[in-house]
């Protein structure tokens, strides 16, 4: 089976492309290296003894995009991870944000439809759901308005996908919204990497104990958490990985129920700040200097998932633990040196 692996240089999309080749699949990954480098193919190479089809290609090239379909007519599924996603950015450069992950989304389906291609897995992301008003978060609390242009995309690209998906029921997809990816392979060959200054924690967390940044800043320590720092749900990308394959197999075997569905893939535990510190600390056995300074404008207070509906419906489950991330991370960063 041959799957369309869109952004699949980028973080999620390398390690997810390490788990279609490990179950076999045939993978063609389009990138336009816009927020990755041509060496993540060499990794993913080197885990795998085997050499993905790579097109660099930026997808708001309609031209472009139509002849690769036109030679590509027989994907048996699609994953769409391409998009911006540095959400200060896109406040900044909100047009530029729109068109990257709005104006691609577009083109993408269009040429399925053209082609009758079915089987389209959507990145999202909890961000949907803003400071959610019960934890954990379930796949029906509300979507709330977005904070930044970035979240918006997703919000749209959800409506878009699902909006198209009720007019052609030939179509299948799934939205999988994301709490907070994580690690690196455990190989070490491939991992995040944050181009410029790291707007995640842990990123940020590996290259201040590496000596690359002086200190890390925790975003304020007066929220009604209990000990006042913010609450995230951070699942080791891996793990993340593997849920895209089950997903997908879901729609190539016909399993699914609605023609458009949606996961939430979290640990379904909430990790605070400061114990993300503590437990880096402990498996890195690294101090890590810090200080706290004033919340971040746009965070919310806490966030984690209720996984049981892609633990029961998808039967997917995070094996990992957050030291297990924290660790491959902590190693995939001394790896860089
Ligand atoms: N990492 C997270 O915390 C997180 C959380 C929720 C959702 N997501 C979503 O998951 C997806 C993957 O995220 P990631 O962390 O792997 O990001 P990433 O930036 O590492 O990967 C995205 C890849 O897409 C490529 N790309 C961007 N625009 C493109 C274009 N126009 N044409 C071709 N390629 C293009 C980039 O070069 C990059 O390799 C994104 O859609 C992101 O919004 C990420």
């Amino acid at each position: 089976m041959k799957i369309l692996v869109t952004g699949g240089l980028g973080f999620i999309g390398s390690h997810t492309v390490v788990e279609l080749l490990h179950k076999n699949y045939e993978v063609v990954i389009l990138d336009d290296l816009s927020n990755s480098s041509i060496s993540v193919l060499e990794g993913i190479t080197s885990i795998t003894q085997k050499s993905p089809q790579f097109h660099k290609l930026d997808l708001k090239d309609k031209l472009k995009l139509s002849e690769f379909f036109e030679e590509n007519d027989d994907l048996d599924g699609i994953i769409h991870f391409a998009a911006s996603k540095a959400v200060g950015e896109s406040v900044e450069k909100p047009l530029l944000y729109y068109e990257n992950n709005i104006n691609t989304l577009i083109l993408v389906l269009q040429e399925m439809r053209r082609r009758e291609l079915s089987n389209f897995i959507f990145s999202s992301s909890c961000t949907v759901y803003g400071q959610a008003d019960e934890l954990p978060i379930t796949e029906e609390a509300p979507v709330k308005k977005a904070e930044s242009p970035y979240g918006n995309t997703k919000q749209i690209g959800e409506e878009i996908i699902q909006e198209y998906a009720k007019t052609n029921p030939q179509f299948s997809a799934i939205s999988l919204r994301y709490f907070n990816p994580i690690g690196a392979h455990k190989s070490t060959e491939i991992g995040e990497l944050p181009i410029g200054l790291p707007q995640n924690l842990i990123p940020f967390i590996t290259q201040t104990a590496a000596g690359k940044r002086k200190e890390l800043s925790v975003f304020g320590d007066d929220y009604p958490t209990p000990d006042g720092t913010a609450i995230r749900d951070y699942i080791h990308v891996v793990d993340l990985a593997k849920a895209h394959i089950v997903a997908l197999e879901r729609l190539i075997n016909s399993k699914n129920i609605e023609n458009y569905e949606v996961f939430n893939l979290g640990t379904g535990k909430g990790n605070s700040v400061l114990e993300v510190i503590r437990a880096f600390e402990k498996v890195s056995q690294q101090k890590l200097a810090y200080k706290i300074v004033d919340r971040r404008e746009g965070d919310i207070t806490a966030a984690y998932a209720d996984t049981q509906k892609a633990n029961s419906v998808l039967g997917w489950k995070a094996e990992l633990s957050l030291e297990d991330s924290l660790k491959s991370a902590w190693e995939w960063q001394l790896k860089q040196e």
